[in-house]
């Protein structure tokens, strides 16, 4: 703006004007000159505020166009004054169009009637995350979670109500959707622990079949012998009622080995009774599975219990491969006897099958001994060995290279699972000169 030029003495000079007639005049001139001056700092100072004032309309603006939530602000009565760009979107209709418009009838029908409250509801309280449906622009009703809070101006008085909305469709959509993926994930858990629980249970099955094996086929074998001892005394016997002379009983008596099956008769007798005890044992076992007593743990001497595990590979197979025992008298050590045994008749089983499929002569070998704090057996066999790659999935469950029909590959499982449980070791390993050799140790016990 221009600034007036200041009266210079020839141009004031009128020569109509007193002195004092001049005097007043240039003070007019000057009241004036302030009153100018003052009110161009107002326009600037004016014009400044106006550019901060269209600087925080951008903003508020900007915010209110990048907010994803819903705006509705409202005066007292619950008249539309202001809402934002999410809201205008979601409803379909602009800003303009929607100014002084009751805020409720955006709503669902329903949900109308609560909302028109608001107003009288917000003068004491606010309202949070009240559940209501938006009419959007296709008239889809669209489940909104909204807050309402109180607006006051200035001075502090009350002028309205500020609501804010989030969409919750998408979010009940995805709830709706893991809810359901959550349910079936329950159903094939619970399928799972079904099958798993069916899988323990075959499991058991066959383990238990496995080690009825060998009893049974013990059972079997010494019967056999006991039926054939059984035609012969009845042959000597007959021929006896029959009035036979001294020179023929003791010709048939010859013939018939009757002394050699009287010595034999108890021993068999003995192996069968045992047999049958095993069995006995095993369906004990069994039971204990099922939640019954297992009997409690004792002192035993394992240098028998090899012995007879060794006389059962031999007779209930009908092996030919020779059983070589290298046992100390005294073995003391604590648990049960009856698994001991299952556990040498795997071993040496396994052994004697490795060295009968192997071409070639050659045996078996059981060593047992006390060392240090220890009891230590292995069982060494002339067969092919073991695959090197493959001595880590030796205890593993199912693990067999024999045909199928011929193992179950339980045995070394079994075998590993009880010697654990008696706080003893299972080792596999190859020997140097061919062969394999299975090493237990067992703690050692004070006494049998
Ligand atoms: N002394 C051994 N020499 C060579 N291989 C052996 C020997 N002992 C075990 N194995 C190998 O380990 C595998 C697993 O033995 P394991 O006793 O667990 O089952 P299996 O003998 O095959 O079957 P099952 O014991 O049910 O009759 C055997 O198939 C065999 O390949
Ligand atoms: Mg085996």
């Amino acid at each position: 703006m221009a600034r007036r030029k200041e009266p210079t003495a020839s141009e004031n000079q009128d020569p109509g004007l007193s002195a004092e007639g001049e005097q007043a005049w240039v003070e007019v001139v000057r009241k004036m000159d302030e009153t100018y001056e003052e009110l161009v700092q107002q326009q600037v100072a004016l014009e400044e505020k106006n550019s901060a004032l269209e600087e925080a309309q951008r903003f508020i603006e900007s915010v209110l166009g990048s907010m994803s939530d819903l705006l509705i602000v409202c005066d007292v009565a619950g008249r539309i004054k202001r809402v934002n760009p999410a809201l205008e979107e979601l409803v379909g209709r602009a800003a303009t169009f929607l100014q002084d418009t009751e805020f409720h009838r955006l709503f669902a029908e329903p949900d109308q009637e609560r909302l028109r409250t608001f107003p009288q509801v917000i003068r004491n309280d606010s309202v949070t995350d009240c559940e209501v449906r938006l009419v959007d622009a296709a008239g889809h009703w669209q489940p909104v979670a909204m807050n309402c809070t109180s607006r006051y101006d200035h001075r502090g008085r009350l002028v309205g109500m500020v609501l804010t909305a989030r969409n919750v469709g998408e979010l009940r959509r995805a709830y709706t959707e893991l809810d359901q993926a959550h349910r079936e994930l329950q159903e094939t858990q619970h399928q799972l622990v079904q099958s798993e629980k069916m899988a323990s249970l075959g499991r058991l099955i066959a383990g238990v079949a496995h080690e009825l094996n060998n009893p049974i086929s013990f059972l079997y074998g010494n019967v056999h012998v006991l039926r054939r001892y059984a035609g012969r005394l009845e042959r000597y016997i007959r021929t006896l009622e029959e009035g036979a002379d001294e020179e023929e009983r003791l010709r048939l008596r010859e013939e018939l080995r009757i002394g050699e099956l009287l010595e034999d008769l108890d021993p068999v007798l003995e192996g069968t009774l045992e047999g049958a005890q095993r069995v006995g044992d095993l369906v004990g076992e069994l039971k204990g599975y099922s939640g019954g007593r297992r009997g409690s743990p004792e002192t035993f001497n394992l240098s028998p219990v090899i012995r007879t595990a060794s006389q059962w590979v031999q007779k209930g197979a009908g092996s030919i491969v020779s059983v070589d025992l290298d046992l100390a008298e005294e073995l003391p050590v604590r648990g049960y006897s009856g698994q001991m045994h299952q556990v040498f008749v795997n071993l040496i089983q396994n052994a004697v099958d490795a060295v009968s499929e192997h071409r070639g002569s050659g045996g078996v070998t059981v060593v047992a001994a006390r060392t240090g704090g220890e009891v230590r057996a292995s069982i060494r066999d002339d067969g092919p060995g073991l695959e090197p790659d493959r001595i880590p999935e030796l205890f593993e469950p199912f693990f067999t290279t024999k045909p199928p029909g011929q193992g179950t590959g339980l045995g070394l499982y079994i075998a590993y699972g009880i010697v654990s449980e008696h706080g003893g070791t299972l080792q596999a390993a190859n020997r140097p000169e061919g062969g394999a050799e299975l090493s237990l140790s067992l703690p050692l016990e004070g006494a049998v």
